[in-house]
């Protein structure tokens, strides 16, 4: 048997623990992360960025929390290839997206310069992002934050509160309870 015969066994197999951590570079895979950059950017697939139309919507609703965009440093945690980003900087925000996939990060950087977008695209895990007080809004979108095992979203709201400038706005989302009830633990393996 060869090896990778060996590591799907073993992955179908074991049922990892809640929040168990995985050693591999899920987002950041070469392979992997060609396909979710497609996902990303179907206009027409909730897959890994959520429809257009949403995201327009979501993108509205942000502004408008924040009383415009025209002046505020707005800081996307897992910006993916930046759909929400450019849209908000069109909206007048001055935004830094960061996100740990180099494939994703760099589509959106050629977006960016394409559109004569100014935005700050940084490849970085943002569990170890050091800023200080920089931003007036910081947004993680996508139920990430649900993601997240307890002891990281402990981190990652620490490192959010440093970040941001006194009376900052953090704005994430996470699964309403409907869907949470609805929801239903099913084991599915293709090849
Ligand atoms: C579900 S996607 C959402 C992307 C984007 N927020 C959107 O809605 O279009 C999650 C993104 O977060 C990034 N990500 C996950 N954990 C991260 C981390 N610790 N640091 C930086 N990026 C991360 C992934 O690479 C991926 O691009």
């Amino acid at each position: 048997m060869n090896n990778t015969n060996e590591i799907f066994l073993h992955f179908i197999k074991e049922t990892p623990k809640v929040y168990e951590k995985s050693t591999s570079a899920f987002w950041d895979d070469e392979h992997i992360s060609k396909y979710m950059l497609e996902a990303h950017i179907n206009p027409n697939e909730d897959g890994a960025t959520r429809k257009m139309d949403f995201v327009r919507k979501s993108v509205d609703w942000i502004t408008a929390c924040c009383n415009g965009g025209e002046g505020k440093t707005l800081l996307d945690l897992g910006c993916g290839p930046g759909i929400y980003a450019q849209q908000l900087a069109e909206k007048g925000f001055d935004v830094t997206g960061i996100d740990f996939s180099r494939r994703s990060i760099r589509y959106a950087q050629e977006q960016a310069a394409e559109k004569r977008l100014n935005i700050r695209y940084l490849y970085q895990n943002y569990l170890e992002m050091d800023f200080r007080e920089e931003f007036d809004i910081i947004i993680l979108i996508y139920c990430d934050y649900g993601v997240l095992a307890p002891e990281d979203r402990a981190v990652l709201l620490k490192k959010c509160r440093q970040a941001l400038k006194a009376g900052g706005i953090l704005i994430l989302d996470g699964w309403a309870d409907g869907f949470l009830r609805a929801f239903e633990e099913k084991d599915s393996v293709g090849y």
